[in-house]
């Protein structure tokens, strides 16, 4: 049994997609740095993440962005409890950089390694913003690979609930800014041209899985905007860019808020949290809040530095694996597949 009198700084890695980031965080809520080094202007180039281009990038920065969550914290190696790396999901090549960085660090100084899974780290971000929240509650993750809806009954303990049946919701984000060329990353490009446009001008459908009530489909809301923007290439209409981000926007938040309550009500929980990349569009925790003001149920959302890529997140959710018990080996590797729960 750990002892949980004392105080347990864990310092987080995490290089999974394009952020190499490092931070230091005590008893998994306590944030004493976090430091991000974006590589989006460089893949904005190519209209997309190039996993080479990532991992080589990671390799450049992550000893700098180390160094840097070290000397911010201030507590030295000695304050360092454990050392915490995501392990999966994610570009096998990019994991493994952080991965390896982290084995590095823990077989020199002697500390503890905790392989730690990414959206279990998004789910964590809240427990930062939140020091008072505690499981159970549901939690919506939508990132750029992944949309879950998962029931939290414990800190390490998950029931996938529902899940995207083809696209993610940010890439579908992604995809429709791409298309009506406000370029890449599109989810903040959509969230800022949405808040001049009208949410009512144009009607896009909201998917329905049948027989599947927490289960989300995006594919044929992607058609459908598609669509909208050839017919009016076809017939030479100017496209009013902030109204099709909003609808679009509209549509997505509805489906993603809709599936959530029902989930909470279905399962009895009076908590809901939202997380990942997509948790900070403003319609969408607007919307969230909204909806669960009506109903008189608690809703929380990470800031938004916490709701991205980060590392406090992992390190967060390294400090309950630790509690737990949970120490890896040199063996540890990348798991790009890993899926939520998996040990
Ligand atoms: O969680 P994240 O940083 O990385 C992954 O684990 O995938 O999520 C990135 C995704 C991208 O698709 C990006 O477009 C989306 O989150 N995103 C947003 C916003 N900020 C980031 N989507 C909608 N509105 C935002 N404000
Ligand atoms: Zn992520």
């Amino acid at each position: 049994m750990t002892d949980t009198s004392k105080d347990i700084t864990i310092l987080g890695i995490e290089s999974s997609c394009d952020e190499t980031a490092a931070a230091v965080v005590v008893n998994g809520r306590k944030v004493l740095s976090n430091v991000i080094s974006s590589q989006i202007d460089i893949h904005t180039v190519y209209g997309g993440v190039v996993p080479e281009i990532a991992s080589r990038l990671h390799c450049e920065n992550i000893n700098g962005v180390i160094r840097l969550a070290m000397k911010e914290a201030g507590t030295g190696w000695d304050g360092i409890d454990a050392i915490a790396v995501t392990r999966g999901p994610g570009l096998v090549g990019a994991l493994l950089v952080g991965v390896s960085e982290a084995k590095a660090l823990a077989y020199a100084l002697h500390k503890p390694l905790i392989g730690v899974h990414h959206i279990e780290g998004h789910i964590a971000a809240n427990y930062i913003s939140h020091p008072a929240l505690e499981p159970p509650y549901v939690c919506l993750v939508v990132s750029g690979g992944h949309t879950h809806l998962a029931v939290v009954r414990g800190y390490r303990e998950f029931e996938l609930a529902g899940r995207t049946m083809d696209d993610a919701a940010g890439e579908t984000f992604d995809k429709v800014a791409r298309a009506v060329g406000l370029g890449y990353p599109g989810g903040p490009k959509v969230d800022r041209a949405a808040r001049e446009g009208d949410p009512h001008a144009i009607e896009f459908p909201r998917g329905e899985v049948k027989d599947h009530p927490y289960d989300f489909t995006f594919s044929g809301l992607k058609s459908a905007v598609l669509n909208y923007i050839n017919m009016a290439q076809m017939k030479g209409e100017e496209i009013n860019v902030s109204d099709l981000a909003a609808s679009f926007q509209r549509s997505v938040t509805d489906s993603l808020v809709s599936r959530t309550i029902r989930c909470a009500e279905n399962y009895g929980i009076r908590k809901v949290a939202i997380a990942g990349g997509v948790s900070a569009n403003s319609a969408l925790r607007e919307a969230m809040k909204a909806a669960c003001e009506e109903r008189g149920m608690e809703c929380f959302y990470p800031e938004p530095v916490y709701c991205t890529d980060n590392a406090a997140m992992i390190a967060s959710a390294a400090y309950y694996e630790y509690l737990a018990g949970r120490r890896d080996s040199m063996f540890l590797n990348a798991e790009p597949n890993l899926k939520l729960g998996d040990r």
